[in-house]
């Protein structure tokens, strides 16, 4: 089984669907309910990891209260490996408030709690263990991405950044040389200044990235439009998006797994996109992240 070293965010999310986005001052009735679902970009990825096929090992910190005993109980239901995860006595689990809009597009506010307190200890001994890649985003704090980064490279361990949530402050400059890069259209505009519309801006926008960090490769999630990998588009699958949430987690997740089982970028990036579509058509972050079988046989039945 290929190992993975997920150091990054767990949230509990509070998730609304909202008929529109509210404006200044305005109040709105959601018939639709509300829901509590296990989140947080590091969460999602790596219960992506555990679902497809890998052995998931999660480095985070989450708070002494029932939002962590059930983000715990979640993981060690899934198989992850959670001896590296800190509970912390002085802050709460992270907590995410999104609202998500009819067409399946979410908004996140993202309080990081418990987030920011991941030890070096625990980072250490994780590392300790020679997962097959380190997978980060960025929603913890730049000392833990840039802490875990300096010891996987030290420790000849190849690194993936997915670059969510995109801080235009995050010092890119100072990451070791990574295996993969993969930040979404936010993202790459919020970093280069060039939103990704086309093949043209997407080649701009690599070259603009590459002054800034080094990378085998760097994947630009198009959301429904598939991925632009290497310099090349590779499109999605046509699903009727209901959330978005969790989708680029479950994307950056499938693509390392598969990547690194014989490093061919372009296949990966397909079955990537056939777990993210998976994704995109069901409610919730975790609730929506599909196991190895359910991709395969996706793929199997929308071949071209
Ligand atoms: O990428 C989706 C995730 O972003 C949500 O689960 C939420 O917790 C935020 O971290």
């Amino acid at each position: 089984m290929i190992k993975i070293l997920t150091v990054s965010s767990a949230n509990m999310d509070f998730v609304m669907d909202t008929p529109k986005i509210p404006a200044a001052g305005e109040s709105i009735i959601c018939n639709g309910g509300y829901r509590y679902i296990p989140g947080g970009k590091g969460a999602n990825s790596a219960v992506a990891v555990a679902r497809l096929g890998g052995e998931s090992l999660f480095c985070t910190s989450v708070g002494r209260d029932a939002n962590g005993n059930a983000l715990l109980d979640l993981y060690n239901n899934e198989g992850i490996d959670t001896r590296f995860i800190y509970r912390a006595n002085d802050a709460p689990t992270g907590l995410a408030a999104i609202m998500v809009e009819g067409n399946g597009q979410n908004r996140i506010m993202v309080f990081p709690g418990a987030n920011r307190k991941i030890t070096t200890e625990a980072i250490d001994l994780a590392i300790e263990e020679k997962p097959e890649a380190l997978f980060m985003q960025l929603e913890t704090s730049v000392e833990t991405v840039l802490y875990a980064a300096k010891s996987a490279s030290e420790a000849g361990i190849p690194i993936v950044i997915d670059a969510g949530p995109a801080d235009p402050e995050f010092p890119l400059e100072q990451l070791p040389e990574l295996e993969i890069f993969s930040p979404n259209e936010t993202e790459t505009e919020i970093f280069t200044g060039i939103a990704p519309t086309d093949e043209k801006s997407c080649e701009l926008a690599v070259e603009k990235l590459k002054e800034r960090v080094k990378a085998k490769h760097f994947c630009i999630k198009l959301g429904g439009k598939g991925c632009y990998v290497d310099g090349k588009t590779v499109p999605s699958f046509k699903v009727e998006a209901v959330d978005t949430t969790a989708a680029g987690d479950t994307f950056t997740a499938a693509l390392t797994l598969e990547y690194l089982r014989d490093r061919d970028i372009f296949k990966a990036a397909r079955f990537a996109c056939a777990a993210a579509a998976i994704v995109v058509s069901k409610r919730g972050a975790s609730s929506s992240i599909p196991h190895r079988a359910q991709v395969d046989s996706f793929i199997a039945e929308n071949r071209s």
